[in-house]
């Protein structure tokens, strides 16, 4: 019965180490699989447990997402404020106020009962491209350009997707058929995609010297639409980290003390056997050469 409550014990311990180990080293590697597309290859700095963003390609895929795809996707959870915080891209407040001014929103009433435009602020919202869903589907052949707040999250694949998406674009094969407006990517599912190519070699100016090829503007875009889509990933990443060194540490401590509570008891057997083991013994010594048949 010992042995058997001893085994099982260990065998939990045991289980839950494997367990917080498997989740270790698998952990955000949803990014990775998803659809049983071949999706391009690429390192991304922010996987697994100890990811973090690169900032400054955060800071490039905001200045992409900017110049290239706000004309036509919108990413209504971010506010202005969200780009100097911790865990972004990290401008400083002066650099992410300036950004914001950039754009007008709408405010009021005024005294007058009036709506006004005025810059925007940092608690603003990022400005929309288009009033509302039905302008945007109208400015596109009738196809909605999906909000990017959540897409990296939304869809199978998460970033290797989205990057090999904006690097799919390709002649449609023989016999194809594509209408206007339509285009051919290999890895938008069905192939048909109502979006042009956005990205093209060249197409922005990076200040800080970054080459600006379609692969290194794709990966920093793409980059940009994770943190988007998940602002708090690396404290998020720092929390899970914590929460598994407690384990760990818990485990070990119970695993400690499970071996004293149980050591007891196999001291205590170990001691009646050293008993009877004395006793026999002396038995033993007593009637040592004796004829056995005088044993009374
Ligand atoms: C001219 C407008 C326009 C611009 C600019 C544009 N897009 Fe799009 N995008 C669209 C439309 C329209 C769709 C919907 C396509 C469809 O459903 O076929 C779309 C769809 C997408 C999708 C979703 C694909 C899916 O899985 O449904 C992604 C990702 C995307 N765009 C990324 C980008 C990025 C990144 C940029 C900037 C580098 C960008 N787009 C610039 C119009 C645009």
């Amino acid at each position: 019965m010992k042995v058997i409550m001893l085994g099982l014990l260990n065998r939990i311990i045991l289980t839950i180490l494997i367990s917080i180990i498997t989740t270790l080293s698998f952990a955000d590697d949803q990014h990775s699989h998803g659809a049983n597309t071949n999706y391009l290859n690429t390192d991304w700095s922010f996987e697994g447990i100890f990811g973090t963003f690169d900032r400054a390609s955060l800071q490039r895929g905001y200045q992409v997402y900017q110049e290239v795809c706000s004309g036509c996707h919108s990413v209504q959870h971010l506010s202005y404020r969200n780009l100097s915080e911790k865990g972004g891209p990290e401008f400083s407040k002066e650099e992410a106020k300036a950004i914001a001014a950039q754009f007008e929103v709408e405010d009021g009433p005024n005294n007058d009962g009036e709506m006004f435009m005025r810059p925007a602020r940092l608690s603003d919202k990022f400005v929309n491209p288009y009033p509302n869903v039905e302008a945007s589907a109208a400015a596109n052949g009738g196809a909605y350009p999906p909000d990017m707040s959540v897409l990296a999250k939304a869809r199978a694949g998460g970033a290797d997707y989205l990057y090999s998406l904006l690097l799919g674009y390709e002649e449609a094969p023989e016999g194809f058929e594509l209408d206007d407006g339509v285009y051919y990517n290999k890895y938008m599912p069905g192939n048909k995609i109502k979006m042009s190519e956005p990205i093209l070699d060249g197409i922005v100016e990076y200040s800080d010297g970054t080459q600006t090829s379609k692969a290194q503007i794709a990966k920093d875009v793409t980059t940009f639409l994770v943190w988007a889509s998940e602002p708090h990933l690396e404290s998020q990443h720092r929390m899970g980290f914590k929460a598994i060194l407690y384990l760990i540490i818990l485990l070990t401590l119970v695993y400690m003390s499970k071996q004293k509570v149980w050591s007891r008891f196999g001291a205590s057997k170990d001691q009646e056997d050293e008993e009877t083991y004395d006793k026999v013994e002396k038995v033993v010594t007593k009637y040592e050469g004796e004829d056995p048949k005088t044993f009374k």
